[in-house]
């Protein structure tokens, strides 16, 4: 389809700025995403509906297999998943980082390479280490000292599993304190400090059933800055040096994880990916020429900077109430489908589709349809002062740790997911129906 766009129109570049790159301003305040009126979505679709840009998680795949020529690019499925997902991340070439039976089966079972994949977790349930053992996944990452038996002792006897250690490198960095895992007092991984992680590689090189490949970290998420990854890395290489000193053996593998932090509104800073790159490629062999160690093999995890950026939520506003100094504009969705800003107090930048408005803008805060005051989408963003029930809202960098962590709140209903891609369309999960609530309960 050819989408009109007035000459006249201000190029609102900055404001687009943190919207996929195929956004395209329409006539009376429309928006075209992978080439598709987000107006015409909402109606054939219904609301609320997550929108993914096919192009825009391809793209973002390619800037980071260009960035990481030399490394392993694993997509951390937990910020989004879905086959759909699965088969363009898998045909850009990147690996998969999961945490759970359930997403390593979705993923394998929609064709990934099961040796592509690597298993996280803090806690790992009997049924996500058999489905690792059975579907042959390629590393299992682990992250506290019961695992080392365990996993040995499901191994089959000719069977050697690759495993990585997870460790704590002591390093400070992310968003929110909830998404900060670098130092000791939260609850992944093993310490670099207190000698827990030796310790763990000392017990794992005693297992014949595992193969020790290499070190893993994750020191947070949202994070901004290249420092603290260098810092860790540093870290890191330390310990690779001192289990050859202590054990004679070099660990071919370094995973420094994901946490690669993205602008949710118009001016936020960004990792800078090519710089990230580069300056830990160089801390790399600089750090392992220092060490006399050979360099391993790096790998990163980046989730929500593949999938946050290609996402937007489409919401119908239901309501728009003035109390006292405040105008709350309620959606048909909310803290169901996006529980960050309850979380974290994640900020967003929502923006009115399809109404040419003359009213000016005034502050407003979006909410959503929940029993709970705590139901915020956007507090104090500025609207246009008319809006009015029926509107079209939608808010940008919605792909990540949204809808995976969506919950069945009031049973709203999780919103379906729709892909668009060079002008086309099409559903990639269907929304959550009554009918699924009343198929999972049993009865009295
Ligand atoms: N690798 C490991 C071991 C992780 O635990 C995570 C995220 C990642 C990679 C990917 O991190 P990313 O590149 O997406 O930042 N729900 C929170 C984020 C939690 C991240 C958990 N682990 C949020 O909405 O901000």
């Amino acid at each position: 389809m050819t989408i009109a766009v007035l000459p006249e129109m201000p190029a609102d570049a900055g404001e687009l700025s943190v919207w996929p790159s195929s956004a395209t301003p329409l006539p009376h305040g429309g928006l075209a995403v992978g080439g598709v009126p987000l107006s015409e979505i909402a109606d054939r679709f219904d609301t609320p509906t997550y929108v993914l840009d096919e192009g825009e998680v391809r793209g973002r795949c390619r800037t980071y297999r260009d960035a990481f020529p030399d490394a392993d690019v694993l997509y951390a499925a937990k910020a989004f998943l879905s086959r759909g997902m699965i088969r363009w991340v898998q045909e850009e070439g990147l690996d998969l980082d999961v945490c759970s039976a359930g997403e390593l089966e979705l993923a394998v079972t929609a064709g990934f390479p099961p040796e592509r994949i690597v298993l996280h977790g803090n806690a790992k349930s009997p049924q996500d280490l058999a489905a690792a053992l059975r579907l042959g996944v390629g590393r299992i990452v682990i992250d506290s000292p019961s695992e080392i038996a365990r996993i040995a002792a499901a191994v089959g006897p000719s069977v050697r599993q690759k495993v990585m250690v997870r460790v704590v490198p002591g390093v400070s960095a992310g968003g929110h304190d909830k998404i900060r895992t670098g130092t000791e007092d939260q609850k992944f991984g093993l310490s670099l400090t207190d000698g827990g992680a030796q310790h763990a590689v000392a017990r794992i090189l005693g297992q014949p059933q595992l193969e020790l490949t290499g070190l893993h970290c994750h020191i947070g998420s949202q994070i901004t800055e290249v420092k603290p990854y260098l810092v860790a890395l540093r870290r890191m290489i330390g310990l690779m040096a001192r289990i050859r000193d202590t054990h004679g053996v070099v660990l071919p593998e370094l995973d420094m994880g994901g946490g690669h932090g993205i602008a949710y509104r118009p001016g936020e800073p960004a990792l800078d990916l090519a710089a990230l790159a580069r300056r830990m490629r160089t801390e790399l062999v600089n750090g392992c020429a220092a060490a006399g160690l050979p360099v391993p093999r790096l790998a990163v995890e980046p989730g929500r900077a593949v999938v946050g950026p290609a996402g937007v939520a489409l919401y119908r506003v239901l309501a728009v109430k003035h109390t006292g100094e405040k105008v709350f504009v309620a959606v048909d969705g909310g803290m169901s489908d996006n529980p960050r800003p309850v979380l974290y107090g994640a900020r967003y930048a929502p923006r009115l589709i399809g109404c040419h408005s003359t009213a000016g803008l005034r502050t407003a805060t979006v909410v959503g349809r929940h029993c709970e005051a705590g139901d915020i989408l956007a507090s104090d963003v500025p609207l246009p002062g008319d809006v009015h029930p029926g509107d079209l809202l939608a808010v940008p960098v919605a792909g990540a740790y949204q809808l995976s962590m969506a919950s069945g709140y009031n049973l709203v209903g999780r919103p379906a997911v729709v892909a668009v891609h060079e002008g086309t369309a099409r559903l990639l999960v269907r929304r959550e129906t009554l009918e699924d609530y009343r198929s999972r309960d049993i009865g009295v």
